[in-house]
């Protein structure tokens, strides 16, 4: 039996939520998927229930568990909090030393047409982003004072080395060619990160390293994107990349993710926010979060046909034309998943 950890958090959370888990009560039964759920509060929701964004409990339940599933956190209540929602995300990532965070980019047949890019520009595209997640700027010293502010960006070696292994040992199962993106040309921190990403290199014969200055790969994501296959980066850069990543499929709305450690468990969770522009409403797409749970299912539980069924369903429905409002479509968030889990 398997302990699964749910945070659904704020906004467009628990409806997606809902969604991921009703497919994974659909799915589990085909694989015999034994499983138990705990639902404890996170980020805005957690504020409201025990006062803090990372209840105590909360983080105690996910140490325990096998995996955790996480839908978003925030929202414009909490703009102006002491503590905000966000810190809650950036704590359990820290507690869980969850640094090794896995974007993949790939265009679905169905929904060419909705990428901004010529069809020719997408043709071929399906890379991975491996996000460093629990060092940089993100969790060095932020000093606010009130006419000048520093955020520090810190790494170390070994930070680098580990994150650096993941993605050779990721693009080993794929096209065998890492991309690791700094910005060495200005940063000491990007000039270590190369260093490092070169002696990395020498481990793995088999596997092609190139280097790009970030503001140029964020060109070349644009321009010519089937050119990655796995693209390494540093927390902050890696944040906008995969945001940016998000408008060659179409929408943030269908790009999952899973953050690991060194084996404690691993957190899954959309790439996307709580989009508090549409919560509420039960028309956010569900498939971000259908399919965080698909990789749950293969990256922590080795169950690799369940995983494949919720993508062929997820495929399948989006063939058929069913489509939320981000995909140009007028089907409910309900209405998805129904019709996900039909397919499956
Ligand atoms: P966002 O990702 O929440 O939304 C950006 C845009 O994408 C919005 O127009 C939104 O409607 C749309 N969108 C996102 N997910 C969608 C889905 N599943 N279906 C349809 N449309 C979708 O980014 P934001 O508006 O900049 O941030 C809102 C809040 O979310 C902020 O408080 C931010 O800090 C937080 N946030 C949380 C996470 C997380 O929980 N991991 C990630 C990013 C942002
Ligand atoms: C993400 C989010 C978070 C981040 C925010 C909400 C702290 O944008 O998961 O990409 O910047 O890492
Ligand atoms: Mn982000």
């Amino acid at each position: 039996m398997k302990k699964i950890v749910t945070l659904a958090g704020d906004g467009i959370g628990p409806e997606i939520m809902s969604a991921g888990l009703e497919v994974l009560e659909a799915v589990a039964p085909k694989i015999n998927f034994e499983y138990e759920l705990d639902a404890k509060p996170f980020g805005g929701a957690g504020i409201d229930a025990e006062g803090h964004p990372l209840p105590q409990a909360t983080l105690e339940a996910a140490k325990e568990a096998d995996a955790i599933l996480l839908a978003a956190i925030g929202g414009p209540k909490y703009d102006k909090a002491p503590v905000r929602p966000e810190q809650g995300l950036l704590a359990i990532r820290k507690e869980l030393n969850l640094f090794a965070n896995i974007r993949p980019v790939r265009i679905f047949d169905a929904l060419k047409h909705l990428s901004p890019l010529k069809a020719e520009r997408i043709e071929g595209v399906d890379f991975v982003v491996v996000r460093e997640l629990t060092g940089g700027i993100y969790f060095g010293e932020h000093i606010l004072n009130e006419d000048s502010a520093r955020d520090i960006n810190d790494y170390s070696a070994e930070e680098i080395r580990r994150i650096m292994r993941r993605a050779f040992i990721i693009a080993q199962g794929r096209g065998k060619k890492v991309t690791s993106i700094d910005k060495q040309n200005v940063l000491a921190t990007s000039k270590l990160w190369r260093k490092v990403a070169d002696e990395v290199a020498t481990e793995f014969p088999d596997v092609t390293l190139e280097h790009q200055l970030v503001d140029s790969a964020a060109m070349i994501m644009i321009t010519n994107p089937a050119r990655f296959d796995v693209v390494v980066t540093e927390n902050l850069f890696g944040d906008i990349l995969s945001d940016e990543s998000s408008v060659l499929p179409g929408t943030l709305g269908v790009m999952p993710s899973a953050s690991h450690s060194e084996g404690g468990p691993s957190l899954y969770e959309p790439i996307h926010g709580s989009a508090p522009d549409i919560a509420g409403q039960g028309i956010a797409n569900p498939i971000s979060m259908i399919l965080s749970v698909a990789m749950m299912l293969r990256e922590s539980f080795g169950e690799n046909a369940g995983a494949e069924m919720i993508e062929n369903a997820v495929d399948k429905t989006l063939n058929q034309g069913i489509l939320t409002r981000d995909l140009g479509g007028q089907a409910s968030t309900a209405e998805m998943t129904a019709s996900i889990i039909a397919n499956l």
